[in-house]
């Protein structure tokens, strides 16, 4: 194992700590670390919710800064206040890109570059790259490894292909200490009620049809989120500078499987799965070869059947937090099940 960078009485700046992954990190990281401080820069999109912190806001050791990471003065001005960043800010829902790729690259790629190109000029030590296990494409057999070429499939996946081959350059021209995380899909508390498990145990809840994409047959590899930011804080500690690190937790689901299981756990008819159009470009299969991160010492803690129990409670428990957002988000819902009746 590489020797260990300690980081526990440094400041962290934390792009896009206001939404799901960022948000759990956070906490995470404050819990662990008790002389840590912590800046979150978020520009509270849609996807950004600063209820995912109520818990830490009056802590002395996080300061939330509202700002966008496009923003080239404000984050070298952060920069030079921070020793290590770890870049979750992004868009993020890929049905929502297959309606309108422009935030996508706006955010993913050019915002990536913003910072990136701050950190030249910076003394920060570190910069975590959070790219996703979707760069790779779909594949029906086998694991993709962190050398397989990437052929990503829709806008955001592109997005964010762009946005991980930047960082790459960034450290091969520059010399910078980037890593590269590209995780798989993630669940847990404070993901928002637009991706497929908080939706359709919200859904579940309220009595409400589970919109099943195709013949549900699509393969995804389930990550509990505790489980992920584990990964990405041993990353920070024992990574090394400049490499690529597949995270998952080779718990691969069939959706129609995990629909299943939603309803059972609540005690639903199964009859409140509905098949619905299929998502254009629909990747059928996503699968990670993790030999690497789990040579660090990492791996995942929680079976899936127990995350996702412990997931489905979490949205039994916090109705006002979802129902709040729901509220909010349901033109999109319609606009999104109108672009598709039109078709
Ligand atoms: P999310 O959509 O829940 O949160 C994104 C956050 O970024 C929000 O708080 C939003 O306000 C903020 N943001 C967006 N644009 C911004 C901008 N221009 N400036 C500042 N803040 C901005 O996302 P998530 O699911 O927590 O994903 C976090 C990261 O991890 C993303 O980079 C995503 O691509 C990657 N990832 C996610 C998953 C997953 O399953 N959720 C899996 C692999 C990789
Ligand atoms: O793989 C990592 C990626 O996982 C992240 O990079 C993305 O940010 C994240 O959104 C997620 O992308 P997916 O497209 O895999 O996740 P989503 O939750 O949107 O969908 C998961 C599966 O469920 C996918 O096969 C589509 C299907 N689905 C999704 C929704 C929202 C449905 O069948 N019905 C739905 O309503």
């Amino acid at each position: 194992m590489a020797s260990e960078r300690s980081f526990e009485d440094k400041t962290l700046l934390v792009t896009g700590g206001a939404g799901f992954i960022g948000s759990n990190f956070i906490h995470y990281w404050l819990k662990r670390y008790s002389r840590c401080r912590v800046i979150n820069l978020d520009k509270l999109t849609y996807a950004g919710n600063l209820d995912n912190l109520k818990e830490v806001d009056k802590d002395p050791r996080y300061e939330f800064i509202q700002g966008d990471i496009r923003d080239k003065k404000l984050v070298k001005k952060i920069f030079r206040k921070v020793q290590g960043v770890v870049h979750f800010a992004a868009e993020t829902h890929v049905d929502r890109s297959i309606l309108d790729a422009g935030e996508f690259v706006l955010t993913d790629v050019f915002g990536t570059f913003v910072l990136l190109d701050a950190l030249k000029d910076s003394k920060v030590e570190f910069f975590i790259h959070l790219s996703t296990d979707e760069v790779y494409g779909s594949r029906d057999k086998g694991h993709f490894s962190e050398e397989d070429p990437l052929c990503p499939s829709s806008p955001y996946s592109a997005s964010k292909a762009g946005a991980d081959r930047l960082a790459y350059a960034y450290h091969k021209t520059y010399s910078l200490p980037i890593i590269i995380l590209r995780p798989s899909n993630n669940f847990g508390p404070y993901q928002y009620p637009e991706k497929f498990i908080p939706l359709f145990v919200t859904n579940a809840l309220e009595g409400k049809p589970l919109p099943l994409y195709g013949r549900g047959t699509n393969v995804r590899d389930w990550l509990y989120v505790e489980d992920h930011c584990r990964a990405i804080d041993l990353v920070i500690r024992a990574g090394k500078l400049g490499e690529i690190y597949n995270v998952g937790a080779n718990a691969e689901i069939e959706n129609n499987v995990v629909a299943e299981k939603i309803v059972d756990f609540l005690g639903k008819p199964k009859s409140l799965i509905k098949r619905v159009p299929d998502r254009l470009g629909h990747d059928k299969r996503y699968a990670l070869d993790c030999r690497k991160v789990r040579a660090l010492g990492w791996k995942p803690e929680w079976d899936f059947e127990e995350a996702l129990a412990s997931t489905v409670q979490w949205y039994q428990e916090n109705q006002i937090w979802w129902k709040k957002i729901k509220e909010k988000s349901r033109d999109f819902r319609s606009f999104y099940e109108e672009y598709y009746r039109r078709r």
